[in-house]
């Protein structure tokens, strides 16, 4: 008997069964190349059940979420639910009390993939993006609702501790990439919050990581050079809500949201991860067939890597490569006419080969 990898599978909505559907099997037969196999439980999660039930998730989803190794997220967004209620009953509740402070957002240039801006084909690097407090706090409120003298407030939350705790994984990063981390804040306008986040990163950065070059970006010039100089970029450090926007921005280097991954980890705690695409529910394309499964292929692969399946993850991203740069894994969204299943069976042709050169005994076909 391999070794299991405990997975819970959350789809959720739109379109996340149809890409987790097309992307599991593939991220199973994968986990293979490193003698394991995926044990998984699927969990019904989301709007449907929120309007079934009241609620997205049941009272004990924290535990059956640690009894798992790592969670494999479609998305979130139900056309009957505002967004706010969607998000704030599944996604962001896992994220904060699982405490996966570390959302990682990897940007590579796939090859035979004609990026949208000059330079693009250099884009290598990873957004990590802090993931629990920020300008997600949820702290704020409305006072005199509905009348003129309405007020709304937003308050974003920024602790010495979240900000030292993301700030010395990517500074690790940065220092395992041989290459430069940029921290991207606004504190030259927003000067509370984000001169914390000067202060702290460039304390830790000092003390324990003289080795890597620190720079401090803002994040409006930020969003420029991710357009005109992407190959200029390595590791970014970002808040909540500038990771997300940033994140989303620099997907198009990468073949666009269809094919790009996240990871939300603990590193330090050793937490239940959750994997899922940078995407959400897609409402325009959802029960067509035709959504990319890329990014969920590659969530999975980043799931693998997290749990002790390194080769199974190279050869899912080899295989996705493969796939792309032949053509036959390019949905619409990447220019070309292939099915959400058309696409996932063509990344697992490519996967076939890696799975028959490893061991011809493990059987290429089988999960
Ligand atoms: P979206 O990412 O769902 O869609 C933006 C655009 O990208 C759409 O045109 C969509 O068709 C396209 N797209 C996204 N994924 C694709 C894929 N796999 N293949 C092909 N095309 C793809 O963002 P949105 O429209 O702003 O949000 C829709 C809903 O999803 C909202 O309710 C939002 O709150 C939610 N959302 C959830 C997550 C998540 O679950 N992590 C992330 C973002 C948005
Ligand atoms: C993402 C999404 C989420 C976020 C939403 C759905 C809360 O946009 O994962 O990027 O803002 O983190
Ligand atoms: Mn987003």
């Amino acid at each position: 008997m391999t070794r299991a990898v405990r997975v819970a599978v959350v789809p959720g909505d739109g379109i996340g069964p149809e890409v987790c559907t097309a992307a599991l099997p593939l991220v199973a037969r994968a986990a293979a190349l490193d003698g394991a196999h995926l044990a998984c439980t699927e969990l019904d999660w989301g709007g449907e059940r929120l309007l079934r039930t009241g609620h997205a998730m049941p009272e004990d989803a924290l535990d059956v979420a640690r009894a798992h190794d790592a969670i494999f997220f479609g998305a979130v967004g139900h056309p009957d639910i505002a967004p706010a209620v969607s998000v704030w009953t599944l996604v962001l509740p896992l994220r904060k009390a699982l405490d996966l402070y570390v959302n990682l957002r990897p940007v590579s240039a796939l090859d035979g993939l004609p990026g949208p801006v000059a330079g693009g084909p250099d884009a290598d690097f990873v957004v990590v993006r802090e993931n629990t407090e920020g300008e997600y706090s949820g702290i704020g409120g409305r006072l005199h609702v509905g009348t003129p003298a309405e007020v709304a407030t937003e308050v974003a939350v920024h602790s010495r501790r979240g900000i030292a705790r993301v700030a010395r994984y990517a500074l690790a990063l940065a220092r395992a990439r041989g290459g430069t981390l940029s921290l991207v804040t606004k504190s030259n306008a927003l000067r509370h919050g984000y001169a914390l986040w000067d202060e702290v990163v460039g304390a830790i950065a000092a003390d324990g990581f003289p080795d890597v070059l620190l720079e401090c970006v803002f994040v409006d010039a930020m969003a420029a050079r991710i357009i005109e100089r992407p190959g200029s970029l390595d590791v970014l450090l970002c808040s909540n809500l500038f990771g997300d926007i940033l994140s989303d921005l620099a997907a198009p280097l990468a073949g666009g949201l269809g094919m790009a991954p996240s990871a939300n980890l603990d590193p330090e705690g050793g937490a239940t991860g959750l994997f899922e695409p940078v995407h959400g529910s897609a409402p325009d394309i959802v029960g067509r067939g035709i959504a990319n499964p890329g990014a969920a292929i590659l969530s999975g692969a980043m799931l693998l890597d997290a749990n002790g399946c390194p080769e199974g993850a190279a050869g899912l991203r080899r295989a996705v490569a493969a796939a792309v740069r032949d053509g036959d894994a390019r949905t619409p969204d990447l220019g070309g006419s292939a099915t959400t299943a058309g696409a996932a069976a063509a990344v697992g042709g490519a996967l076939d080969d890696a799975l028959r050169a490893a061991a011809p005994s493990i059987g290429a076909r089988e999960g």
